[in-house]
């Protein structure tokens, strides 16, 4: 049996040059920019953007409206609530050039509905961002954080079950990354 093909809804704009891997649906009114990749069996929900260069990993589930900008790199297994807004500049102005500041989202890692993730600010693998959230710190591996700005509330496990709470030192230690959680690429963690 083939490869399955991707789907691209009518109302999806998808420039050249863009990799869909097999099995990859994009939905209503999503813009594939130029030069950005997806993996294999990754969902794109309505009105998702997914900027120039941007890397997708494989079985992403992005909700609708997520903003992926320039820069932003997304690991394989990774929920993306609807939403959800990255951002690629820490100090944007409209009068003067733009500086690109790269984030990557860990394998297997969740961000809630309508969070925001300050450029820079890395999401380890399977960690777990709280609906509506700020994240304006990095967020460990297996790190549950919620608010604005976001804070520990303790550490989940990869079904997303809260493991414990408080600092690093009481997260269990079968919450470790493994070595495939951190390579970079689709199919290969970040
Ligand atoms: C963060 C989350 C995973 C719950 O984690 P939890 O540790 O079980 O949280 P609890 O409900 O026990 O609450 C613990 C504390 O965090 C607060 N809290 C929970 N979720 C929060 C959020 N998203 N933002 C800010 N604070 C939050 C609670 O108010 C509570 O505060 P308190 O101790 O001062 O009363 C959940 O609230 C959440 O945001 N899930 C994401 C849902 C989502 O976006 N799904 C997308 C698919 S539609």
């Amino acid at each position: 049996m083939g490869a399955a093909v991707p789907f691209v809804h009518p109302t999806a704009i998808v420039e050249d040059d863009v990799e869909l891997g097999p099995g990859v649906k994009v939905w209503h009114h999503c813009h594939l920019r130029s030069g950005c990749r997806v993996g294999a069996g990754t969902q794109l929900g309505k009105g998702v953007f997914v900027d120039s260069g941007v890397v997708v990993g494989a079985r992403v589930k992005a909700q609708n409206h997520v903003y992926l900008p320039a820069g932003v790199t997304v690991g394989d297994d990774v929920f993306l609530g609807p939403a959800a807004t990255f951002t690629n500049d820490v100090y944007p102005r409209a009068t003067s050039d733009w500086e690109l500041t790269p984030t990557t989202v860990g394998r297997g890692a969740s961000v809630g509905a309508g969070a925001t993730v300050v450029a820079g600010r890395h999401l380890g693998p399977w960690c777990a961002v709280g609906a509506g959230s700020v994240v304006t710190r990095p967020v460990q591996a297996f790190e549950l954080v919620a608010g604005n700005p976001a804070r520990r509330l303790g550490w989940v496990d990869r079904a997303g079950a809260v493991r414990a709470r408080g600092p690093e030192s009481d997260r269990p230690a079968e919450l470790t990354a493994e070595p495939a959680d951190l390579e970079p690429g689709p199919d290969g963690g970040w």
